[in-house]
């Protein structure tokens, strides 16, 4: 696990961004594990005005989503595939037919979930996936005690996620659909690179607890340590907690891949 600290979210999404898109010019045809969530708009502004301003080709990039609402269709704005177009699949030359998003309203969601795990491992697997953290620990829709050798699938929400999910349902967390498609933690943990960005204050506790506890199926992220290349960007805000500060500074500064990104920590 890599841990680089920066000064403030604009820092953490354009070193983001920047790792992003210097993997898509060495890797062209790259698979790349998109999230949502609010930490992840700024990533993708950030990737956007990259990509724009130095000609980042996507146009062979495949992209597979990490989860989608179940109930909710491709083209409701609620949706996790409305998000992605919006915010980054119209803003950049991917190829739409490239653009993968589990389809919530497929009339067999089971079903639907192991075609999206084929159609992952038909690409060859994640190349870079990118990870937002929930305050309960959750990556993708992966809520407490799921199996880390979990696939696609569908999970039931945490009352805490659709509290957290709300905004956008109207402000009710019933509104919120009880069900969603996830990419599995086992189908992460496969991809070969992980980027996981976390920004905030209020993702100090859940990041402490994440980084420097113990490994717990209760906090779905600590399964990330059994990866083999995880990097976590934390904001300032987002490391408060963190107590090993100096040793993550150092070895960021030195990792001989991150390293040469020090100009963006601060
Ligand atoms: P957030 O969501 O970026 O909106 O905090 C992250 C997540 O729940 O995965």
């Amino acid at each position: 696990m890599n841990i680089v600290i920066v000064s403030t979210p604009a820092h953490a999404e354009r070193l983001a961004a920047r790792i992003v898109a210097d993997r898509v010019a060495k890797e062209p045809s790259l698979v790349l594990g998109c999230a949502t969530g609010g930490t992840m708009e700024g990533v993708y502004d950030a990737l956007v005005t990259m990509a724009t301003a130095e000609a980042v080709d996507f146009s062979r990039v495949r992209t597979f989503n990490l989860d989608e609402y179940v109930g909710v269709a491709t083209d409701d704005e609620r949706s996790y595939y409305h998000y992605m177009n919006e915010r980054f699949f119209s803003r950049v030359n991917l190829d739409p037919a490239n653009c993968h998003v589990p389809d919530g309203s497929a009339p067999d969601p089971e079903a639907e979930a192991a075609a999206f795990e084929a159609k992952i491992a038909k690409a060859g697997g994640v190349g870079l996936q990118l990870l937002g953290i929930g305050n309960n620990g959750h990556i993708g829709f992966n809520e407490p005690l799921s199996s880390f050798a979990s696939r696609t699938r569908v999970q039931p929400l945490a009352p805490r996620t659709r509290e957290q999910n709300a905004p956008h349902f109207g402000g009710d967390p019933a509104a919120v659909p009880a069900t969603a498609l996830t990419m599995g933690v086992g189908t992460i943990l496969e991809s070969k690179e992980a980027l996981l960005v976390a920004t905030g204050a209020h993702k100090a506790n859940i990041l402490a607890t994440t980084l420097e506890g113990p490994i717990t199926g209760v906090v779905t992220a600590t399964a990330l340590h059994l990866h083999p290349d995880c990097t976590v960007i934390a904001d300032e805000a987002a490391a408060a907690g963190l107590a090993l500060t100096d040793f993550y500074r150092a070895t960021a500064a030195a990792h001989p891949r991150l390293g040469r990104y020090e100009h963006l920590f601060d």
